[in-house]
């Protein structure tokens, strides 16, 4: 059986190692010719640790390529574009139609399956898009950025969403051999686990958040709050850390999608709602302490410590760390950026310097802001930092210092 990609990035490249390092032929197409340049000569397009070496020692060696066709006339198609968000909230869907075009031009009645994270309904609507030209299926992909290969070769489970019994016993049979849970069921259901898992994760983040609100203003350690009820099974310890709000290309996008798909259909989603009001104020945090701390930012050196939306990864896409830099250069402070996986910034971030290491970011810094918990940056202790600062004011809104 061979396999076909559609999209190289995150998913798609995890999609296609995991399936090479089962030892199936894959086909991994891209539209971006530079990432396609890079992947043939055997380099990635970003970071992820552990993935080049999977690719390196497939037994069948991937083809990665720009002509959509070779990976669209494999025997099942994953689509793992993106999956942006429109102006309104809504998951604009343009890249999903291309790549369902695309396949359906070439290969009819092939099965087309989204891994891509789609609104609930979405292999229905590609299906009549493509006028029943293919099959289309949802297979909805949980991995972690910064664990992707780990999480790809290990998932915690497998959801296969399918409305044809034929399209479902081939995806069965394709995950025969793995050992995670398999949940099977029809591709409005499947949408909607992806989604539903998301926005629970996020809203966890949020709660614990709104708590260290309280707990700053009673007196009360949320660390230790955190930890305390992280200690009971039934709550867990996972996404209970306070911070600047939760970012990244996944959970700000996808519960805005949730919040428009249950207006859009009369039934709106509170807790959701509540979720991002408070990770839109959890964001501002670091600006706001570093006003009142330095009250005018105008020719004031911050040092900003971490860049990427979590460690792990060098990806920046609705990272909080923007947000800080975007406010801090309206208001004409002179910003020193150090992240050991981010290298440069997007244009409107074109003034920020980007340090050689952490401790360079730190000269004539008035202030230090630390907004990824990478873990060298808890290698310091505020004495040292101080010693290399000329000001006083260190804002750690996720806690990695001591003390
Ligand atoms: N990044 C994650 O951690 C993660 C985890 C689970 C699910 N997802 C979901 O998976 C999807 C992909 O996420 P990603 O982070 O891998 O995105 P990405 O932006 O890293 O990669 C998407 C790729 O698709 C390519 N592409 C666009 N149109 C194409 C077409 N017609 N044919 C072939 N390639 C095309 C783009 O050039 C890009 O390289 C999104 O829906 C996302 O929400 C992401």
């Amino acid at each position: 059986m061979t396999i076909g990609v559609l999209g190289a990035g995150y998913v798609g490249l995890a999609t296609a190692a995991s399936f090479a390092a089962r030892g199936f032929a894959v086909v991994c197409a891209d539209i971006d010719e530079k990432k396609i340049a890079k992947l043939q000569i055997g380099e990635l397009p970003f970071f992820e640790e552990g993935m080049v070496e999977v690719f390196a020692a497939s037994s069948i060696p991937v083809v990665f390529t720009t002509d959509l066709a070779k990976a669209c006339t494999c025997d099942i198609v994953f689509c793992c574009v993106g999956t942006p968000s429109a102006a309104d909230g809504s998951a604009d869907l343009f890249f999903v139609r291309s790549a369902a075009k695309a396949c359906a031009d070439v290969a009819l009645n092939a099965i087309f399956v989204l891994k891509s994270t789609v609104p609930p309904g979405t292999s229905l609507s590609i299906s009549k898009f493509v006028e029943g030209k293919l099959r289309v299926a949802a297979n909805p992909e949980f991995l972690r950025e910064g664990h992707v290969i780990q999480d790809a070769l290990n998932p915690s489970r497998i959801v296969i969403g399918a409305d044809d019994e034929s399209v479902l016993s081939v995806l069965l049979d394709l995950y025969s051999e793995t050992e995670a849970p398999i949940v099977s069921t029809n591709t409005v259901t499947a949408e909607m686990i992806k989604y539903a898992s998301n926005s629970f994760l996020a809203t966890k983040i949020s709660f614990i958040n709104d708590i260290a609100n309280l707990c700053d203003v009673i007196g009360a350690d949320v660390r230790s709050v955190a930890t305390g009820m992280g200690l009971d099974d039934r709550i867990g310890a996972k996404f209970l850390q306070p911070g600047p709000g939760y970012g990244g290309s996944c959970f700000p996008k996808d519960v805005r999608a949730l919040i428009h798909l249950g207006r859009s259909v009369n039934v709106p989603l509170r807790i959701l709602e509540a979720t991002t009001a408070i990770n839109a104020d959890r964001q501002l945090l670091p600006y706001r302490q570093l006003v009142e701390s330095l009250r005018n930012l105008k020719g004031k050196r911050i040092a900003v410590w971490g860049l990427a939306f979590k460690p792990g990864t060098g990806d920046i896409r609705d990272a909080p760390a923007l947000e800080l830099l975007r406010r801090c250069i309206a208001d004409h402070a002179d910003l020193v950026a150090f992240d050991p996986r981010v290298r440069s910034l997007p244009a409107e971030c074109g003034e920020v310097k980007i340090a050689a290491a952490a401790i360079d970011a730190l000269h004539n810094a008035d202030a230090l802001v630390i907004m990824t918990d990478w873990s060298e940056f808890a290698e310091f202790d505020r004495a040292e930092i101080l010693k290399s600062m000329r000001g006083n004011c260190i804002i750690d809104p996720r806690y990695v210092l001591r003390g």
